[in-house]
């Protein structure tokens, strides 16, 4: 699957974003090494704190049916800047999925591409234990 179809499927979870306090949506896709794709978008609360980012549904989804092995992830946000990973979901993807690729982009289509060790360089993980 190329960045730019798995961008399509972070754009389209994006639609379901419970950005009820500040309005700014997001949507992921990460797909796995045997090619099966697993979509989040952010959820919000009252709490602000508890608020999940996109990227961290899309994992714990794909953590909780079972997957462990990974190659991208697609981010897809509004606006001209698109949206990178928080530092928190940089740590848990680092830990869960290793160097992924990671696809940036918005609704005119894929506008960065990184490699995760590239955006979180100097891990703590479990080699540090
Ligand atoms: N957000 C994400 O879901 N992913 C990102 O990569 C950046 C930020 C969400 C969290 C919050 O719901 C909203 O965007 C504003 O920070």
């Amino acid at each position: 699957m190329t960045a730019e179809e798995l961008l399509q499927h972070a754009m389209k979870a994006r639609e379901n974003a419970v950005a009820t306090f500040s309005h700014f949506k997001v949507g992921a896709a990460l797909l796995t090494t045997d090619g099966r794709v697993y979509t989040g978008c952010n959820i919000e609360n009252a709490t602000y704190g508890l608020t999940v980012c996109a990227e961290r549904v899309a994992l714990w989804k794909a953590l909780s049916e079972g997957e462990r092995s990974f190659v991208r992830i697609a981010v897809g946000s509004g606006g001209e800047l698109p949206a990178a990973p928080c530092g928190a979901c940089r740590q848990l993807l680092w830990e869960f999925c290793g160097d992924l690729d990671v696809v940036l982009g918005n609704a005119s289509g894929v506008k960065e591409l990184h490699h995760l060790a590239e955006l979180f360089p100097r891990p703590f993980d479990q080699r540090s234990l």
